[in-house]
């Protein structure tokens, strides 16, 4: 029956204990009555990146994995399989879900170890874009990532075709590993090699390990074409699945539409290009002209592209070095963009503050939270129903797209709802929401690298 509650058992025994009010938040949930049943491989083996073949992990062969898209209410049941040699798990970025389920090892369940599987369960909570990726070192640079669409029964059809646009800073693929990647920042003190990266919009590794950029796991040189109709209106649903890079994306010749952020709709607003951190995920609507349209999307700080076509007619294919002008005309920024009121929350000032000052720096490569590394023992401690207040005080050079699992707070009493939120150097970021989904959920920089190094906490309820 709803409410009954599994232990969270991993395959190789290792139970962790649950908190029954997860199973509670669960019941309440409306369901479609449907169940979605996939099985995900995770496996070693080659990928071809359209040119370019590496040497990599994957879920199924393919770089991004296969998609899965449910519907609001849809139970997904998820089987992953572990052919890798290495511990692994399946974390379902920005999904509100239940807990224990949330998969990340060691505060949610058991790492799942190779040759072994794991089945997820839970009930789709809400619509929007998300993906997934593994919660474990830093497996998703190798290619371990794939979109999850959660579709809104409800909604209006407003647009002709949909698009998922999935963006990739990949590793050298001539053997480097995420960790050596990770070891190599660490002796360098997080120098670039080629000085590329910029210390404030860049990412890290610049040059000594990222030197292709994909959209849909392809370079610039062998794009993906997207076609269409001249005039149809199409919904793009952008990921940013990158580890080190953010990127700043546009059509040449359109502008877009934002009408959703993290999953979340927004008051839609006009912009001629989007800033998309690592974890983010942004929806727009662009009505298409006729001919051939370079989507290009700037690694910021890099000096580098990625790349993919939009084909509605006749003419001749720009070529894959182009840069439309309208990366350098408006960018939408926080500020600009308002929850719509379905999805607002109410005005209230917060039950609790929680500071959480970001800090390290690039010479010691010594991320953190508080001036601790990885702290997870000792959480923020939340109570169910407050209104909290995560507030992100950034006291290091870099910029960090800030993650909570578990929760889809806004940003500012009329801003957007984020589940991950770029913080600019030494500038504060309010998060807000509602306690209202127990357990233990993480709180981490989505740059890989910083989370490894330790810019992550932990978020409790008492
Ligand atoms: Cu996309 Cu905690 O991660
Ligand atoms: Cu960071």
């Amino acid at each position: 029956a709803a409410g009954v509650l599994a232990a969270c058992t991993s395959s190789n025994g290792l139970v962790l204990p649950t908190d029954p009010r997860v199973g509670q938040v669960e019941a309440q949930r409306r369901g479609t009555g449907r169940t979605r049943s996939i099985t995900l491989t995770a496996r070693a083996g080659p990928v071809d990146l359209g040119g370019p073949v590496v040497d990599t992990w994957t879920y199924d062969g393919t770089v991004p994995g296969p998609e899965l898209r449910v519907t609001a209410g849809d139970v997904v049941e998820a089987t992953l399989v572990n052919d890798l040699p290495a511990d692994t798990s399946v974390h379902w970025h920005g999904l509100a879900l239940r807990n224990d389920m949330d998969g990340t090892p060691h505060l949610t369940q058991a790492p799942i170890t190779p040759g072994t599987t794991f089945t997820y369960r839970f009930t789709a909570p809400t619509p929007g874009t998300y993906w997934f990726h593994p919660h474990t070192g830093t497996q998703l640079d190798r290619g371990l990532y794939a979109p999850l669409v959660v579709e809104d029964p409800g909604e209006a059809a407003d647009h002709d075709a949909e698009w998922v646009v999935v963006l990739d800073d990949w590793i050298d693929g001539t053997g480097t590993t995420p960790d050596r990647v990770f070891a190599e920042l660490r002796r360098r003190g997080g120098h670039p090699v080629h000085g590329a990266s910029s210390p404030l919009l860049g990412g890290d590794a610049g040059d000594v390990a990222h030197p292709h950029h994909l959209i849909n796991g392809r370079v610039p040189t062998a794009p993906v074409t997207f076609a269409a109709k001249p005039g149809e209106r199409v919904r793009i649903r952008l990921i940013n699945a990158g580890s080190d890079t953010a990127y700043r994306v546009a059509l040449g010749g359109h502008r877009l539409t934002v009408t959703h952020t993290d999953g979340f709709p927004v008051v839609p607003v006009g912009t001629d290009a989007l800033l998309i951190g690592m974890g983010e995920r942004y929806d727009v609507l662009v009505t298409l002209a006729d001919g051939v349209f370079p989507l290009v999307a700037l690694a910021e700080g890099k000096n580098a592209t990625a790349f993919a076509l939009v084909r509605t007619g006749g003419g001749d294919a720009p070529g894959p070095r182009v840069r439309p002008r309208e990366l350098t005309g408006t960018i939408v920024g926080y500020p600009d963009l308002h929850s719509t009121d379905a999805v607002a929350l109410p005005r209230k000032a917060p039950d609790v503050v929680h500071r959480l000052a970001l800090t390290g720096g690039m010479m010691g490569y010594d991320w953190g939270i508080n001036g601790r590394a990885g702290h997870l023992a000792d959480p923020v401690r939340v109570r169910e129903g407050q209104r909290v207040r995560i507030e992100f005080v950034n006291t290091t050079m870099m910029w960090h797209p800030m993650h909570i699992h578990g929760h889809t707070p806004q940003l500012g009493p009329t801003g957007p709802r984020k589940d991950t939120a770029i913080v600019l150097p030494g500038r504060t970021l309010g998060c807000d929401f509602t306690a209202d989904n127990p357990g233990r959920w993480m709180i981490h920089c989505h740059n890989a690298y910083h989370a490894e190094s330790g810019m992550a906490t932990a978020l409790g309820y008492d």
